[in-house]
């Protein structure tokens, strides 16, 4: 695996009772494959299920287990103030209720509480449990507080039974918690900022129940809106995906070019930064049709008209100082055709992908991508995740934006940039 900012970052990594908790020896590998420090830190119930020698090898400390330990009179203090992130795999109901509670029954309990660093819960257990409204008002209290949760997946569960409640793929939530420590690493460098984003597919009525559209899953979008949003700014994400965005930012929910284009165009009028990872469908129905088109009345004339370039009309809208990124979906002479859409756009940045390739652009978790500059500069990130190449556009939007504060003036020689208020107290 390859280093990135996470790197030399210390995790402490909660293991709770949970027939998951094999699980976490994966998680523990790989986040210590990635650069993490990993401090180990497994429940009684947790020992049950998983043997402490095998994570005091993998992990960079042998395990903690007790409070009360002769070196140290106050272990889950220390514990808390050296993490970067808590990382508790997997979260039983137990451990869940303890801590929107504010019961420290043990370590890793009072280590949660104990910290200024962010929490990271991956709940795991039966479906009933899951589904119990105490435990749903337990996550729900957490997440309030700011809590980062990983949900569970759907899945075999133990005793053989399939539902709700298995522990998230360990690749998801290395990927998750890499993340916040990369954010971490990054600190809050947009705190201040205004961005919007667009995510998704266009639909465009043929009748009330068929449309055009296209293959985004409004992946690389959300992910360019996460991304904006744990690095401390407002962020507005016009989509058309119903997949969830994290908490704190504000979702449009829209369907068509036309419903984007009113969206977008509100939106962008105080941002700081514009993106349009949406792929937009080209063209609509120039007269939709009211009812259902039954195949009874033979094959319809379905005559087309080109959607409004919502892009176009940003570049000429900008103001002084936005910054505006497009994405271009190339399957060839994707460099000379991103470039001519960057200088026909009037952006800042295009993000072009070539979604011939294989794991790269549509409906992939993963993307490969190269960022030209209107200035001339181009550069290439490779297949990395969806996240990480939304964390790479933005650091080339933090360049473009140089010494510019929030709100259109320029930082003077030596001044902070008024991010360090919002930066956590650690
Ligand atoms: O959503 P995912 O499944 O994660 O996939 C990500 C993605 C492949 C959709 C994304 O990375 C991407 O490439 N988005 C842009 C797709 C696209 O429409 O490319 P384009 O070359 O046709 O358009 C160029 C730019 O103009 C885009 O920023 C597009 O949003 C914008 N546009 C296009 C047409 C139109 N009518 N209005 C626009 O604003």
């Amino acid at each position: 695996m390859t280093r990135g900012p996470a790197a030399g970052k210390t995790v402490v990594l909660g293991v709770t009772g949970g027939i998951a908790a094999y699980k976490a020896v994966e998680v523990c590998r790989r986040l210590v494959d990635a650069g993490v420090h990993v401090v180990p830190v497994l429940t009684e119930d947790a020992t049950r299920f998983v043997g402490e020698v095998t994570f005091s090898a993998l992990a960079s400390e042998p395990v903690q287990k007790s409070m009360w330990s002769e070196a140290d009179p106050i272990p889950h203090t220390r514990l808390g103030q050296r993490a970067d992130l808590v990382l508790v795999v997997p979260a039983t109901a137990r451990f869940l209720g303890c801590y929107a509670n504010g019961i420290s029954d043990g370590l890793l309990s009072a280590t949660v509480l104990a910290t200024r660093a962010p929490v990271m819960v991956c709940p795991a257990m039966h479906t009933e449990m899951w589904e119990h409204p105490a435990v749903q008002e337990n996550l729900a209290t957490l997440r309030r507080r700011q809590v980062l949760v990983v949900d569970p997946a759907q899945g075999r569960l133990a005793g053989g039974d399939v539902g709700a409640g298995r522990l998230a793929d360990p690749d998801d939530i290395v990927a998750a918690a890499l993340a916040v420590l990369g954010s971490v690493a990054r600190g809050q460098d947009l705190a201040g900022r205004r961005v919007v984003v667009s995510a998704g597919g266009t639909r465009e009525p043929i009748d009330p129940v068929r449309f055009i559209s296209n293959r985004s899953s409004g992946k690389q979008g959300h992910a360019v809106a996460e991304a904006a949003a744990t690095r401390g700014a407002e962020v507005v994400l016009v989509t058309t995906a119903t997949r969830p965005a994290p908490a704190g930012i504000d979702v449009v929910k829209v369907e068509t070019a036309a419903e984007m284009e009113a969206a977008m165009l509100e939106h962008s009028a105080a941002a700081d930064i514009v993106v349009m990872a949406a792929a937009v469908a080209d063209f609509r129905l120039k007269a939709p049709a009211d009812t259902k088109l039954s195949k009874a009345d033979g094959v319809p004339e379905l005559v087309l008209e080109p959607t409004p370039d919502i892009l176009a009309e940003l570049g000429r809208r900008r103001r002084d100082g936005q910054v505006l990124v497009g994405f271009a979906a190339e399957t060839h002479d994707m460099t000379s055709r991103a470039a001519s859409k960057l200088r026909g756009k009037n952006l800042d940045f295009m993000v072009a992908n070539d979604v011939s390739a294989q794991h790269v652009g549509f409906d992939h978790d993963t993307n490969a991508v190269t960022i030209l500059g209107s200035d001339g500069t181009c550069r290439e990130i490779p297949l990395t995740s969806k996240l990480e190449v939304a964390h790479a556009i933005l650091d080339s939007v933090i360049v473009r934006l140089g010494g510019q504060r929030p709100g259109g003036g320029i930082r003077r020689a030596g001044a902070s940039g008024g991010d360090d208020n919002s930066r956590r107290d650690s």
